[in-house]
């Protein structure tokens, strides 16, 4: 046996016993094994990007936010059918101007004072909030920081512009969703945004400044130009 046969047999045994490192020590004969890595190096490669991938896109966001249950489930379906004035009945311009937003429980109480149906969403709302008369905590979806100031009217009246184009079509809903709360943020994921990429596919899936500033801008509603720049600020910071 010569020794370049000695050598590639000891270099044959350790491709064996460990084929990812295929021995370039043992193996000084040349006629080495060389090019065999190849496959395992980019097969790593690959799981490593398809981990981080996922860890990427679906845990880091699922991790970044927190999950909260309404406190009672509510169909808006089922409830726009059975009030007389639509979405009015229940959201509607007070007197003054201001938006009276989500219902209190004085306009449940007609319909709920008792439980009626079987529905048990329904018995838990009549028993743990009307009987008690405690208002329900709802989870608001669209809920700005205390330092923005919104008007429904400006939009909803002057602007005549739809509710889903910034709430999407909630209004149709047979089921509330979770409401997602961003852990660093701590705003509700229908401002900060669905798309972790920024990607945005409807114009409610994001309520950022830049998205109100991107409708204005679009719009001419003053708020840009240099010498109102302060002013442009005071138009929705109070
Ligand atoms: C019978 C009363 C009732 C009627 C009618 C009704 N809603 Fe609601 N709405 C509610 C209640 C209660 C909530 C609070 C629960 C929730 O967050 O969805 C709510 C919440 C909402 C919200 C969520 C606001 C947020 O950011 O959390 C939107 C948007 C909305 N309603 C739109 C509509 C539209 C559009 C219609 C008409 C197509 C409508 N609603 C009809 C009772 C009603
Ligand atoms: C015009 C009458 C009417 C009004 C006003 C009304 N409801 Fe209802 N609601 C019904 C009827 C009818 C049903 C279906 C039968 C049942 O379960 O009682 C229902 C069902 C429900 C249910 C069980 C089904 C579901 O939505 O998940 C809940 C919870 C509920 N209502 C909450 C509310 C709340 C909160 C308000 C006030 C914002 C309200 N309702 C106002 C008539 C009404
Ligand atoms: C231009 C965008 C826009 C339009 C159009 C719009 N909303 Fe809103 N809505 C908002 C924003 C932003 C908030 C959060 C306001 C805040 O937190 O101060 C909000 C809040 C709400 C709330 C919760 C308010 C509360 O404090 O209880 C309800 C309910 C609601 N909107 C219903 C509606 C309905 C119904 C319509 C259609 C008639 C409508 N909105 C149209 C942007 C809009
Ligand atoms: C899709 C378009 C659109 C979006 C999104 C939008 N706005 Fe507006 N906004 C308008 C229009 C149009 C007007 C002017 C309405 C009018 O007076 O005719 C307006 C007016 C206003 C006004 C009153 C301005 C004044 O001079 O009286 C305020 C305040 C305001 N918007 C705040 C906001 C905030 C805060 C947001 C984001 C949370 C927002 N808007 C998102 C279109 C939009
Ligand atoms: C069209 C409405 C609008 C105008 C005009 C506007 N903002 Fe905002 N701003 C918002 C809204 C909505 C938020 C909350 C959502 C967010 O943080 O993007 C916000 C948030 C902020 C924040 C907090 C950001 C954070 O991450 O906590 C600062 C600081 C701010 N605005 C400064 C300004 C300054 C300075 C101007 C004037 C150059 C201005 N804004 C003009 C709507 C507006």
């Amino acid at each position: 046996m010569s020794t370049d046969e000695k050598a590639n047999e000891v270099s044959a045994e350790a491709a064996d016993q460990e084929p990812i490192t295929p021995s370039s020590e043992t193996d000084d004969s040349g006629h080495g094994t060389e090019g065999g890595a190849g496959g395992p190096i980019i097969l790593f490669f690959i799981l490593g990007l398809i981990a981080s991938l996922v860890v990427g896109w679906v845990i880091f966001p699922k991790l970044l936010y927190s999950q909260k249950k309404q406190p009672v489930d509510f169909n808006h379906a089922l409830h726009n059918e059975e009030v007389e004035d639509g979405c009015d009945s229940c959201h509607f311009f007070r007197e003054d101007g201001t938006y009276s937003g989500v219902p209190t429980l004085a306009q449940c109480i007609d319909c709920h004072e008792e439980v009626n149906g079987e529905d048990p969403e329904e018995a838990k709302f009549v028993n743990e909030y009307v009987a008690k008369d405690r208002e329900v905590p709802w989870l608001i979806y669209s809920r700005q920081p205390q330092n923005v100031y919104f008007s429904h009217v400006a939009h909803v009246k002057m602007g005549k512009m739809d509710c889903e184009t910034c709430h999407g079509p909630i209004g149709e809903s047979e089921s509330l969703r979770v409401y997602q709360e961003n852990r660093i943020s701590g705003y509700s994921i229908d401002i900060w945004g669905k798309n972790i990429a920024g990607i945005k596919r409807n114009s409610w899936d994001r309520m950022k400044m830049d998205d109100c500033s991107e409708c204005h801008v679009r719009e001419n509603v003053n708020q840009n130009s240099v010498q109102t720049l302060r002013g442009g600020c005071f138009v929705c910071h109070h």
